[in-house]
């Protein structure tokens, strides 16, 4: 279950009334969405998958789990931040179970990609490789480093087990691999982007190897599409904030499991609205760490953002007899503390998104919250959601430096 709490630690002065009247923007908002029918298949979560779809993943997933030490997946961006962030938020600290889950391809680390080539040469490999434009550089690059070192290990009837790829249906480079090698393959929806395809066999791949339910995370996701008032109040929120200057939204999670999650947070508001010199930077903490780096300045320094925090009410009982009371109330505490010493030594709002538990169920509801705020609010600041141009400029430009 998933609960909001946009009152307790609010601005002062921001009134009820001012968000539940901005609901009619954001009706607005919401229908130019959905009468453009561009890129917006992820709204509708039957369109995300077909249950044959699932079927085959869990399929899939058991043969991986059953014939590899090390399962690579190989991305970046919205083509693995978010199956990151899932199974980071839903495996232990310390894994003991196979395969191990290895994410790739999403930097130009020459020690990296070496070390795990030398990592994996004694292990058996499966290998994902996820890029919808099936040409992006950094996935690409790394997939042809590790392919040749598979290719020096396994015949090319074990290649084709080894392989499975998820891009375009009809075109790319990848595609064109794929067929070569004549791998499994995936389709990358169509009408869904990068970071909006966590929901969609790109995420679910992953995350089933990881024993994540597919299932389970689909029904949070209509959860959260049915129970609208939270994302309206928080779109609406965000908007209200940003015009009154506060130009940074800091996400604090107070479970360190919850760090790469907070990548995919921040993905999907920086690319779905910082355009046309506009947007609110997305920023995260993992505290109680973060309270002794950045701590001072959020109390004390320039009053610029507003804050979000998720709280997950129960974990594992660990009790602290000094105090009476478990691990968990003391980290509740902490955070109730912090967002209270911000409102009122500073005038700080922070929102509360409280967790009952950290489950497939309750990711799956972030997921599809989080994908509706940044939406809405890029359609409030008039900005288009779907693209990222200011991420096709760096990659047009390395490219062009490369074929210099
Ligand atoms: O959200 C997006 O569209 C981007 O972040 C992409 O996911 C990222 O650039 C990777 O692109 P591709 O999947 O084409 O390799």
């Amino acid at each position: 279950m998933v609960k909001f709490d946009f009152e307790n630690y609010k601005a002062q002065d921001v009134r009820m009334e001012e968000i539940i009247a901005y609901s009619n923007n954001i009706d607005r908002a919401k229908e130019a969405f959905l009468k453009e029918n561009k890129m917006n298949d992820w709204y509708d979560i039957d369109k995300c998958i077909a249950p044959e779809e699932v079927k085959d993943i869990n399929m899939t997933a058991d043969y991986i789990r059953s014939n590899c030490d090390v399962f690579v997946v190989l991305g970046i961006g919205g083509s693995y931040m978010g199956a990151k962030g899932v199974i980071d938020a839903l495996t232990p600290y310390f894994k003991t179970e196979n395969p191990e889950i290895i994410f790739a391809g999403n930097s130009l680390s020459s020690e990296f990609i070496q070390q795990l080539i030398d990592y994996i040469s004694t292990k058996e490999v499966i290998i994902n490789v996820i890029s919808k434009s099936g040409s992006t550089l950094e996935t690409i690059l790394m997939f042809n480093l590790i392919y040749r070192a598979l290719k020096n290990r396994y015949d090319d009837a074990e290649i084709q087990r080894r392989v499975i790829i998820t891009t375009d249906r009809d075109e790319g480079t990848l595609l064109e691999i794929a067929k070569r090698i004549g791998c499994k393959r995936y389709v990358f929806p169509e009408n869904i982007g990068g970071r909006f395809s966590t929901l969609t066999a790109v995420g679910f791949l992953p995350m089933a190897v990881a024993g994540i339910s597919i299932n389970s995370m689909l029904e949070g996701a209509r959860a959260a599409k049915e129970n609208s008032r939270p994302y309206y109040t928080y779109t609406a929120l965000r908007d209200i904030l940003y015009k009154k200057g506060k130009n940074v939204e800091i996400f604090n999670v107070y479970e360190p499991k919850l760090e790469s999650f907070t990548n995919w947070i921040k993905q999907i508001f920086a690319e779905t609205q910082g355009k046309n010199n506009k947007g609110i930077l997305p920023i995260s903490t993992v505290n109680t760490r973060d309270l002794h780096t950045l701590g001072q300045f959020l109390q004390e320094g320039t009053k610029m953002f507003f804050e979000t925090s998720i709280e997950i009410e129960k974990t594992v009982d660990v009790k602290i007899d000094r105090y009476d009371k478990y691990l968990d109330s003391i980290n509740s505490i902490a955070l109730h503390s912090v967002a209270q010493a911000h409102n009122e030594k500073n005038n700080g709002v922070t929102n509360i998104i409280q967790l009952d538990a950290l489950n497939d169920y309750n990711m799956g509801y972030l997921i599809f919250f989080f994908q509706m705020a940044a939406t809405l609010g890029a359609y409030l600041l008039g900005v288009d959601y779907s693209n990222q141009p200011g991420v096709d400029d760096y990659k047009d430009l390395i490219r062009e430096r490369l074929e210099k």
